[in-house]
């Protein structure tokens, strides 16, 4: 619990900085002390003195009150400018001058256009900042300042000064707190000799996020990493797995965790034999046989001690894909599917977006299409709901 924390407040060039407002109050209302950093580009939209006058102080004298300690440093609105210059450790202004100074938590609250949110270059600046820790909160989709409806939308001022005060420590702990918590993220690749493998697609993006999440909600979190195609987050352990065995040998080394999420895409058969060397090429055909690997979640579901919540993610495509998931609750012995449907190409596998169904004995939840990190929230709340019922 943290009595008046001194929370310094960074708000970047965007329409929404008008919205920084209200952060400003719910804070000062909640007794905290607040100090506004707004950019030269944040002054083009609202002035410093509404900031500083909502934050009930006057424009510090000092020149450097930024790079005093704070508890938090909080950045609503953050323009894709502000989150370039933070991915690349510039320090042009005052807030990032405080930014590369403050070691504490940082959260930033993105808004811009969904062009400019779904840029390459804006994913990458923020997929740095993820790796590092930072905390990202939405944006969401929804109506944009130009009219349009997309995604890039700052979430609301409530739900940041929440965010806020959950870093704090001001915020009930979450079930999550303390437990011991397995992800598998990736897809397995199957070796036929020493340079060539049989794989598939997936990137490790949906567990990297689950692992995060998880570590935040202050859980104690391991990763068995099958070959990520993104940085694996800070806090957390990780582990390499790289072929299906090696998943399986070290997911079941670890059965009796709390809660075990299999996110990753193992293969279903492997070659039955590997060669030692690189296989010269040639013009015969080379007929592999493919033989079917241990079914890791199954092994668990059989293994698995009652207060434990185990989830299975089900790729599938077509129509009676949701109907095999449901199925896979009672044939695997799982609490929850987290089912998406990879026949689309716009989300599931190597993309940024997912959209799935939460298939638990209790019912079926869709999670509309979403960024990675927002369905993960979705699929640990499904988690966290579990585990409390395990406990009445
Ligand atoms: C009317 C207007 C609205 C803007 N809205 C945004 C926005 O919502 N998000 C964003 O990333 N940039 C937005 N920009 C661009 C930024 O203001 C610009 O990149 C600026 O350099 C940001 O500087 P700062 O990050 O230091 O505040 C907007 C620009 C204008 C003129």
């Amino acid at each position: 619990m943290c009595a008046v924390a001194r929370i310094v407040l960074g708000i970047t060039g965007g329409i929404a900085a008008y919205k920084a407002c209200e952060v400003v109050r719910l804070l000062v209302r909640g007794g905290h002390d607040v100090l506004p950093l707004p950019t030269r580009g944040a002054e083009r939209f609202v002035s410093a003195e509404t900031f500083f006058a909502l934050a009930r102080r006057e424009r510090p004298a000092d020149p450097y009150p930024h790079l005093q300690r704070a508890d938090l440093l909080l950045i609503a609105p953050l323009t894709a400018h502000t989150a370039a210059r933070l991915a690349h450790g510039l320090a042009d202004d005052v807030l990032t001058e405080a930014a590369l100074a403050h070691r504490g938590p940082l959260l930033v609250a993105p808004a811009m256009n969904s062009a400019m949110w779904e840029h390459p270059a804006t994913r990458a600046n923020f997929e740095t900042l993820r790796a590092r820790s930072v905390e990202i909160i939405g944006p969401s989709a929804g109506e944009l300042a130009e009219g349009e409806v997309g995604w890039g939308r700052m979430a609301e001022p409530a739900a940041i000064v929440e965010r806020a005060l959950a870093l704090l420590g001001e915020q009930a702990p979450s079930t999550l707190a303390g437990r011991r918590v397995v992800v598998t993220a990736g897809g397995t690749r199957e070796p036929l000799d020493a340079v060539r493998y049989v794989g598939n697609r997936s990137s490790g993006r949906m567990g990297v996020a689950l692992a995060d999440g998880a570590r935040r909600r202050g859980a104690a979190v391991t990763l068995l990493a099958a070959n990520l195609g993104v940085p694996a987050p800070a806090g957390v352990e990780v582990v390499q797995t790289p072929t299906a065995a090696d998943l399986e040998r070290e997911a079941m080394a670890r059965r009796d965790a709390d809660v075990i999420v299999m996110a990753a895409a193992v293969a279903d058969y492997r070659p039955a034999a590997a060669g030692d060397g690189k296989r010269a090429k040639s013009a015969e055909p080379w007929h592999v046989e493919l033989v079917p690997t241990v079914d890791v979640a199954r092994a668990l579901g059989s293994a698995r001690d009652p207060s434990q919540v185990l989830v299975a993610f089900g790729a599938e495509q077509g129509p009676d894909g949701l109907v095999r998931k449901r199925a896979m609750l009672d044939d695997k012995n799982v609490d929850l599917v987290v089912y998406n449907d990879v026949g689309r190409f716009d989300i599931g596998f190597d993309s940024d977006d997912n959209e799935v169904t939460l298939v638990s004995r209790d019912g079926e939840r869709l999670v509309p299409k979403a960024p990675k990190p927002a369905v993960a929230e979705a699929v640990l709340d499904e988690v966290e709901r579990l585990l409390a019922q395990r406990r009445r």
